[in-house]
């Protein structure tokens, strides 16, 4: 390995594969590089390092060996219902808009790009069928799942899956989307109709593409994929999925994965726990969640500082604008949960009365799965404030997690009575583009289920 290491070839060949797979990651991995490939050029029987590099460049010939080195370096670590937030959003903003916007022409297409074993796109087909499944009677809906990993999207066909990657997925809802089987859980048929699978490379192969039926999609979900990327080619993916999304389509990238300032050409909507992008289109239904959002960096998640509670002393002398405050939302924004709780310990203190203050703090805890600690801050905030809705929702949240629901019920219906008295169309505070008219509607979604 060492000599594999100082072998001249070496470092052409990390060049070659990071480039061919778009994985930066590996840029200073060398010892797993070095690893992989000294296995491969084993396997193949390659003289050395030289006549290995020469074999991976060659357009045509080297395609075979590409694919399995793509096989081995990348990490598909996937679970159905992944970041049930970015779910709940799913189905409370962006297929009510999408099935609103597509009514005529009922049609439903949706691209989970690196879906690895398939657990992304078949997610959302249960979703599909299970919430929508009469608003989208007689429409044509095709999710298409693809990945540079072939062996993944075997895996992915076959629709078979062990405990682990069902482990958001509660067990009494388990037998309604899979068959139990000795050795694992098998997708019932009705959720695999709508998923095809197909190889491709996001960091080589061309999209928008007719020929690959890569185009017009009104959802393109990438999560956890471009982390492995350089800046650059994070960049051009996400003007590619641009390019693929009809006007008024959505990209939904993973939790706080790039800058927001690579979406400048979406329009940002911060949903409770997600941060989702739409294409600006010219026929938008005009929903009440629909708001025009500030390029994002003017203002972004949770940058600023009132919430109803606030509010009200706000008129007794408070500032507005609170850097701090503004500062510890920025950080939950981009997911530096840590960071942010060193920073909240350190100005606690003065913030022991702002209910806004408890809710971040609750964020920053619950994204470290601290959810005990989580649900204390929340419960501060609604001690403070009453009537603070979205800390009433996220206690939901948090309860639901524990798979306590009757207590998660009481809490989003607190969350949907606090939130009704409000005017459907007025901002809530704390998140940039969510009205409390949708967080009624999620609040009251998400009691129904916790009832069920
Ligand atoms: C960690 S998994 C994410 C799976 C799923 N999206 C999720 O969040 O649960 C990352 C996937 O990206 C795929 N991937 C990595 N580089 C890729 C590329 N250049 N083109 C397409 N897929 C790629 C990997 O093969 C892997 O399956």
């Amino acid at each position: 390995m060492t000599n594999l290491m100082s072998d001249p070839f070496f470092r052409l060949l990390k060049g070659a594969v990071i480039k061919a797979t778009g994985m930066q990651f590996f840029a200073d991995k060398d010892d797993e590089l070095a690893e992989v490939i000294g296995r491969r050029i084993e396997a193949i029987g390659a003289a050395d390092c030289a006549a290995y590099y020469q074999l991976v460049t060659d357009p045509q010939e080297g395609r075979a060996e590409r694919d399995e080195l793509a096989n081995e370096l990348t990490i598909g670590e996937t679970y159905f219902f992944r970041h049930r937030e970015l779910f709940d959003a799913i189905r409370d903003v962006v297929l009510p808009d999408v099935i609103a916007r597509n009514r005529d022409k009922r049609r439903l297409r949706v691209w989970s790009a690196g879906c690895a074993t398939g657990a992304e796109p078949y997610s959302l087909a249960i979703m599909l069928r299970r919430e929508f499944a009469a608003a989208l009677e007689g429409w044509r809906v095709h999710i298409i799942g693809t990945d540079i990993n072939k062996k993944f999207l075997a895996i992915a066909s076959r629709a078979k899956y062990g405990d682990w990657a069902l482990r958001a997925t509660p067990e009494g809802e388990r037998p309604l989307y899979f068959h139990a089987e000795k050795d694992g859980w098998s997708l019932r048929p009705e959720f695999r109709e709508t998923v095809s699978f197909q190889a491709h490379n996001l960091a080589e192969d061309p999209f928008p593409s007719v020929a690959d039926d890569l185009y017009d999609f009104d959802i393109v979900i990438c999560r956890n994929v471009t982390i492995y990327f350089a800046e650059g080619l994070v960049g051009e993916v996400i003007a590619g999925f641009h390019e693929c999304l009809v006007e008024g389509g959505w990209l939904l990238p993973g939790h706080a994965e790039a800058g927001v300032d690579l979406f400048r050409a979406f329009r940002t909507v911060n949903v409770p726990g997600a941060v989702i992008y739409q294409k600006p289109g010219e026929d938008r239904p005009s929903e009440d969640w629909a708001t025009d959002i500030p390029a994002p960096d003017e203002e972004s998640f949770l940058d600023r500082d009132a919430d109803s509670g606030d509010q009200g002393r706000e008129a007794g002398g408070l500032p507005l604008e609170d850097a701090e405050l503004a500062a510890l939302g920025k950080l939950i924004d981009r997911g530096e949960w840590r960071l942010a709780l060193d920073f909240a310990a350190g100005i606690e203190a003065r913030y022991s009365h702002r209910s806004a203050f408890f809710l971040r703090r609750a964020l920053a805890e619950q994204g470290l799965g601290r959810v005990a600690e989580a649900q204390e801050s929340l419960r501060k905030a609604i001690f403070i404030d009453r009537q603070y809705a979205l800390a009433h929702y996220y206690l939901g949240v948090c309860l639901r997690g524990q798979g306590d629901l009757s207590a998660a019920a009481r809490a989003f219906a607190n969350a949907a009575s606090v939130a009704g008295r409000r005017r459907a169309d007025e901002g809530v505070s704390d998140v940039e583009g969510l009205t409390f008219g949708t967080l009624v509607r999620m609040a009251e979604t998400q009691l129904r289920m916790a009832r069920q």
